[in-house]
């Protein structure tokens, strides 16, 4: 089965990036939404992060305008009905996941793929949404923020997985020009399983005056190599997408290393979530680009 048309539920930061590169990649993209309103906003994040590649040269003028033809916005499921794969990324939240492929199974072709983007949300619990006949053809494709930047794509089969089309959507990943890796369907499958904890870790040490947000950020950029500390990561990633998860993953395995830190928990409920809402661990409020730390005594 060749991949000639791509249908993405979700306009928000994750939905717009896998839409920015599906038609970067030249297929057929259309992206629904609930509202016009929310898929302007995510089509202004696709047309910034294109104005980016077109002045570092990476794109042609020509290329940007091809890249946006391609793609076309929705808020009706019926326009997805023809596409050849579907990837959800819409809320982490099972019943609304649920409902959202149950609705859609009944609309699209029988041969269209169904893909989720969810980060710790068990495919399986999905996929039962759906048909018998569906339900071989369902996969996880988890791709990372900033989707257009970063080349890793987990590529995910549940028991039920059909062979070829889980080797259809190995390739679909290289196609977008990501490098995709094989797991399997458990939750926060390997890139999550490993960052999780090491995020909830920092947040204890920080608990534990084991040392300031700056200097925790700073040995471990410095220390490891690694583009961003863990407190700029989850401010970048938000802090509440990062207590969402640990739950999730701290209800499954019901391990310590997966339970959210007390802070964590505090901060989300006063609305510091990250970036997104301008504070978190850092204030980004006066100055995005050089944020200062907050006092979370
Ligand atoms: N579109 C196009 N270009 C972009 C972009 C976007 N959305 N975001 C960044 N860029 C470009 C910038 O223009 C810049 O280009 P240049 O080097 O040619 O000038 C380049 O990327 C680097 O950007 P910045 O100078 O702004 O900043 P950084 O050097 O810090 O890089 C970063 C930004 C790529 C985000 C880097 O900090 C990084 O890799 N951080 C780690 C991100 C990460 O770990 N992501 C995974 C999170 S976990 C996740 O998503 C899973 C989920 O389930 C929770």
């Amino acid at each position: 089965m060749e991949i000639k048309s791509v249908g993405v539920l979700g306009c928000g930061l994750m939905g717009s990036g896998i839409a920015q590169v599906a038609a970067s990649a030249g297929f057929a993209t259309v992206v629904k939404e609930v509202s016009p309103e929310l898929l302007d906003r995510g089509f202004l994040n696709i047309e910034k992060s294109l104005a980016k590649f077109a002045e570092k040269g990476t794109i042609t003028g020509d290329q940007q305008k091809q890249i946006r033809d391609r793609l076309s916005g929705t808020t009706s499921f019926h326009e997805l009905a023809q596409c050849d794969i579907v990837i959800e990324a819409i809320i982490e939240n099972l019943e609304e996941k649920r409902r959202t492929f149950s609705e859609l199974d009944t609309i699209c072709k029988p041969e269209t793929i169904f893909a989720s983007n969810t980060s710790s949300i068990s495919i399986t619990e999905m996929m039962t949404a759906t048909s018998p006949g569906r339900q071989q053809r369902f996969i996880g494709l988890h791709f990372f923020n900033p989707v257009p930047i970063m080349k890793l794509v987990e590529v995910v089969r549940t028991i039920l997985t059909d062979e070829q089309i889980y080797e259809v959507g190995i390739e679909f990943g290289k196609r977008l020009g990501k490098v995709p890796v094989r797991a399997g369907d458990k939750t926060g499958f390997i890139v999550n399983r490993l960052l999780v904890p090491y995020m909830l870790d920092a947040i204890r040490a920080l608990e534990e005056g084991v040392g300031s947000i700056v200097d925790i950020d700073t040995a471990m950029k410095l220390g490891c190599g690694y583009p961003m500390g863990p407190f700029t990561l989850g401010d970048f990633v938000g802090l509440d997408t990062t207590y969402y998860i640990a739950e999730i993953m701290f209800n499954e395995f019901r391990e310590k290393r997966f339970a959210p830190p007390p802070l964590l928990k505090r901060m989300v409920l006063a609305g510091l979530y990250g970036r997104k809402s301008g504070r978190g661990f850092y204030d980004y409020t006066k100055d995005a680009k050089n944020p200062t730390p907050m006092s979370l005594a």
